[in-house]
């Protein structure tokens, strides 16, 4: 005998009345029960052989509000044409953009269409528009998109495959032309099988079941003979998105917890700095080309900030004109506190670090910091304008670039990556300088992923520390997109809630 729920009957019986075969869009509306309650029954009585469950998907095109727009106003290259055909088959196409009332971005594409359509001609050196022979002997009739826009217009949503082959096409150039938005539409319909029959003719009846026990049920010990309802755990039940911490946040707590994990104490600085900090303290000379407007933004107001202790920037104007105490010769230019008072949106959280020493000159220190930089940068798949980086340093006598390779070594593995190599690079501030990289497996490819080094005397000697320092500073974005399998850092940043609603809070 194959129990009924109570549901699964109000199902079974809705199907025989629209005729054994039925979508659940329609059973929705004939039961009274919720569409997830129809699609639920669907799946459990599919498993008892009750019923088939046939999906189909269809294209459905609907009109953007572009698309809305020229299905009130025609195509503009349709209205160019009627301009055209009134002033007697040619004109300017300055003229054009003052008589056709559209945006004057568009009447470029326009011209296109026009062209493409075999409906006029341009001369570029005369600036005009001229109707071709066949548009000024006969108005063009409807081409198949007009058509389209038309219907759509009318019906407001069309199956793409229920229409001609010619609305086909229309719906392909239309859909490029940003007139008309696609979507996949899965409908179900349910069947109901000779088993199915069988039962309704022998009387279904469905079991009074009970899905909540109430104190009632239990006082009045009724719940002895009621029957109440199985769960059944697997089954799908309604999507629900709860409130959760963004996946780059979780990214920069884990990174926070690998740096305390290994002793190391967090700092933080502000967004705006001084170039001095920036740049100066670090032994980058005032034309480097890194200070340029192109990288580095600079805040139009306030202009200026405050220079610390007058010892430390004579220091540090010394080192860069001539070295100082420290044996180098320095840059050999006039520094110049103007320059070094500039605000910047710091472009390295360096800053901090080499801040952080001027003030905390005892070894052993291990700090760092996750925070947020800034650089005037093209938008590319691995470059924001805005992004994380990942800064330490490591104060102690007797370190060596041996410890720092360890050191990013140990917090990489923490983070679960294995192919990390160090690699010999160049940074103002550093000497010997490397840089980690690391391989990203689903770009197969290698990225860089931090600069390090030793901070040179230069940078040190001003700053009042006389034994070696261990710097480093790294993408947080990039370490991101390789922990989330990404192949573009926007992602991160776009608000796609898709993928935040996707992506695991835990991995
Ligand atoms: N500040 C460098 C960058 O932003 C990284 C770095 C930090 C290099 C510390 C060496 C030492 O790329």
């Amino acid at each position: 005998m194959v129990e009924l729920r109570d549901h699964e009957r109000k199902t079974l019986l809705a199907i025989e009345m629209l005729g054994g075969k039925a979508s659940a869009e329609g059973l929705t509306s004939k039961s009274g029960l919720p569409h997830a309650a129809v699609m639920r029954a669907a799946l459990t009585l599919q498993e008892k052989k009750l019923v088939k469950v046939e999906e189909t998907r269809q294209t459905v095109a609907t009109l953007s509000s572009e698309g809305k727009l020229y299905a009130k106003e025609q195509l503009p290259e349709r209205r160019i044409l009627e301009v055209l055909r009134k002033k007697g088959g040619e004109t300017s196409i300055s003229n054009i953009t003052k008589e056709v009332d559209i945006p004057s971005g568009a009447v470029s594409l326009a011209l296109g269409w026009l062209v493409q359509k075999k409906w006029a001609a341009i001369n570029k050196q005369k600036q005009t528009v001229t109707l071709t022979k066949q548009a000024q002997t006969q108005k063009p009739p409807k081409g198949s998109d007009e058509e389209l826009l038309e219907l759509l217009a009318e019906k407001s949503a069309l199956v793409t495959e229920e229409l001609d082959e010619n609305l086909q096409q229309a719906v392909a150039t239309l859909k490029r032309r940003r007139l008309i938005a696609i979507k996949e539409r899965r409908t179900y319909e349910l069947e109901l099988t000779r088993e199915a029959l069988k039962l309704i003719e022998k009387g279904l009846e469905a079991e009074k079941e009970v899905t909540q026990l109430t104190p009632e049920l239990i006082l009045t010990k009724k719940w002895r003979e009621t029957k109440l309802r199985k769960f059944d755990v697997t089954a799908p039940g309604p999507a629900i998105y709860p409130g959760k911490i963004h996946p780059l946040q979780q990214i920069i707590q884990r990174a926070r917890e690998v740096f305390l994990e290994m002793g190391f104490t967090e700092i933080r600085g502000p967004l705006v700095e001084t170039a001095f900090w920036n740049f100066d303290a670090l032994f980058q000379p005032q034309d480097h080309p890194a200070r340029e407007m192109m990288d580095t933004f600079y805040l139009a107001s306030p202009k200026a900030g405050k220079l610390p202790s007058k010892t430390t920037v004579n220091a540090v104007k010394k080192v860069h004109e001539d070295g100082w105490t420290t044996g180098s010769k320095g840059w050999g230019y006039k520094w110049s506190s103007e320059e070094a008072k500039r605000l910047v949106l710091r472009t390295h959280t360096t800053a901090e670090t080499v801040k952080y020493l001027s003030r905390h000159r005892k070894p052993p220190i291990k700090v760092f910091s996750v925070d947020r930089v800034y650089r005037n940068e093209q938008l590319t798949y691995k470059h924001t304008a805005e992004f994380h980086q990942i800064e330490g340093i490591v104060v102690d006598k007797g370190v060596t670039l041996r410890d720092l390779m360890g050191t990013l070594k140990t917090f990489y593995t923490k983070f679960g990556l294995k192919k990390v190599v160090f690699w010999p690079c160049y940074f103002p501030y550093t000497e010997p300088s490397a840089q980690a990289m690391v391989y990203h497996p689903k770009l197969k490819r290698w990225m860089e992923l931090c600069g390090m080094g030793l901070f040179r005397p230069e940078v040190l000697a001003p700053m009042g520390i006389d034994c070696p320092v261990l710097a480093w500073g790294g993408g947080l974005e990039r370490l991101a997109m390789i922990d989330l399998g990404l192949d573009d850092i926007r992602t991160l940043y776009g608000n796609r809630l898709d993928w935040i609603r996707r992506t695991p809070v835990c991995q």
